[in-house]
């Protein structure tokens, strides 16, 4: 039997919590430990399943990697390195695609097969190929993977048809050991991305820009291994806000950085939460009544597509009608029905959700479909009448260590059951 989440709502939540190091980022600096024949020693990294298998990956791949507790780990990728990262990894998480651009800088050559990963939406890749491409790379599709081979990577100017992140992480990547000066424009602004980059300068790139749009990189000959620590995860801290708000708790957020969920504080305040903002803190004090909000999902700093469903699950009991509109991944409405069966009343019609609030939610068994939209039923169990069953909880580890231990320390009734 798989686990489940059993979760008895009802209780108000309060206390603090502490925010992990983020999977976004932790996933891509692992990547980048290729990119060297030293150790990288990661701190504040997440051991979520996530990691667990970029891990294995990496080990795949000839690395060795270590876990020490509470959060160290450990890379050596030490030589000779196989240019291979098979399906069976790479379909458990599409994030494996990022070992393409390291691998090619580093060996010449990289085959990984095409992923497969979260289950929202088409996802594509044609902007990592097209990328790699305009740095001279030669590239073939077929059979399920890509194959890339370049005797030495040339700088060049790349413009993104899009912001993607993975796009933007895989090239930064690869252009550090190009020759001559990339620039990438249009890039992503995420965190995660200017993370990677100040990761990469420590090992001693040369990249500036990263966190703007425009990103320009001096290839360099050689970097070295470092220590570093993963930055917090703004996604987890975004939910622990979302499970305060919804049970009308006064919840502490510890170790984060309240600057890169700006957007994400202002709609909770719009809903009739307190937010108090210190330094590395964030205090919600949530409202016995939610008012409707309108939420369009939007590259960063828009309002991040991985809180949606968290703020659907919030909103489904809001005095009034919101409309989110999701603008970055097709899929993303997949647990719509889950969170209808504990009573909301949501509509979905393409990228848009039109959320009728309702007084209160009803416990019912839901299904995680995914990462985030398994979080959001496990968090609107919280605000339920009665007992909430979430099964396939194992995609809720992908990306969240010790959740129920977490939320329990808040007050919360949640247990794991079965394994
Ligand atoms: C990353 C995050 C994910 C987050 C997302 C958007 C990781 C491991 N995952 O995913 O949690 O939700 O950013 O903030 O960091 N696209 C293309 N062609 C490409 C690349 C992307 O069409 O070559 C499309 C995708 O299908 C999607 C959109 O662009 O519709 C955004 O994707 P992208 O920004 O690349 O997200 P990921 O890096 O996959």
């Amino acid at each position: 039997m798989s686990s489940k989440f059993i979760v008895r709502g009802g209780n108000r939540l309060g206390g603090k919590v502490k925010v992990g190091g983020a999977k976004n980022s932790a996933l891509k600096l692992m990547a980048a430990a290729l990119l060297t024949e030293e150790t990288t020693v990661l701190t504040n990294a997440p051991l979520i399943t996530d990691v667990r298998t970029m891990a294995a990956v990496l080990e795949r791949l000839g690395a060795s990697v270590r876990y020490s507790e509470p959060d160290v780990v450990e890379i050596k990728p030490s030589y000779p390195l196989y240019a291979e990262a098979p399906y069976e990894l790479v379909s458990q998480m599409r994030a494996s695609i990022i070992v393409l651009g390291p691998l090619l800088a580093r060996l010449g050559r990289a085959r990984v097969a095409m992923p497969g990963g979260c289950n929202i939406g088409s996802r594509k890749i044609d902007m990592h190929i097209r990328g790699l491409e305009v740095l001279g790379a030669r590239i073939e599709v077929g059979h399920g993977f890509i194959e890339a081979y370049s005797e030495k990577l040339v700088a060049n100017k790349i413009v993104l048809d899009y912001p993607s992140v993975g796009a933007t992480e895989n090239l930064l990547m690869a252009a550090t050991l190009a020759e001559g000066v990339t620039v990438i424009e249009n890039a992503a602004r995420e965190p995660e991305v200017a993370d990677l980059a100040k990761f990469l300068n420590k090992m001693g790139a040369k990249i500036e820009g990263a966190g703007s749009s425009t990103i320009q990189i001096e290839g360099v000959n050689k970097l070295h291994g470092v220590e570093y620590m993963v930055m917090p995860d703004r996604i987890e801290a975004g939910t622990f806000l979302v499970a305060g708000a919804i049970t009308g708790g006064d919840v502490i957020i510890e170790d984060t950085i309240p600057g890169h969920l700006e957007l994400v504080i202002n709609k909770l305040r719009s809903i009739g939460s307190i937010v108090e903002v210190y330094k590395t803190e964030i205090r919600i004090i949530g409202s016995d009544s939610i008012h409707a909000v309108d939420i369009a999902t939007l590259p960063y700093p828009g309002f991040p597509t991985d809180l949606q469903t968290q703020f659907m699950a919030l909103l489904a009991i809001a005095g009034g009608t919101s409309i989110i509109t999701e603008n970055i991944f097709e899929n993303r409405f997949m647990f719509v029905g889950e969170l209808n069966r504990m009573g909301s009343d949501v509509r979905t019609e393409g990228r848009h959700a039109v959320i009728r609030g309702v007084p209160s939610l009803s416990g019912a068994p839901v299904k995680a479909p995914d990462l985030r939209g398994g979080a959001a039923l496990a968090v609107a169990g919280l605000a339920a009448e009665g007992v909430t069953e979430v099964s396939d909880i194992h995609h809720i580890d992908r990306g969240y260590q010790n959740f129920e231990h977490k939320l329990r320390m808040l007050g919360a009734d949640i247990e794991r059951v079965g394994e």
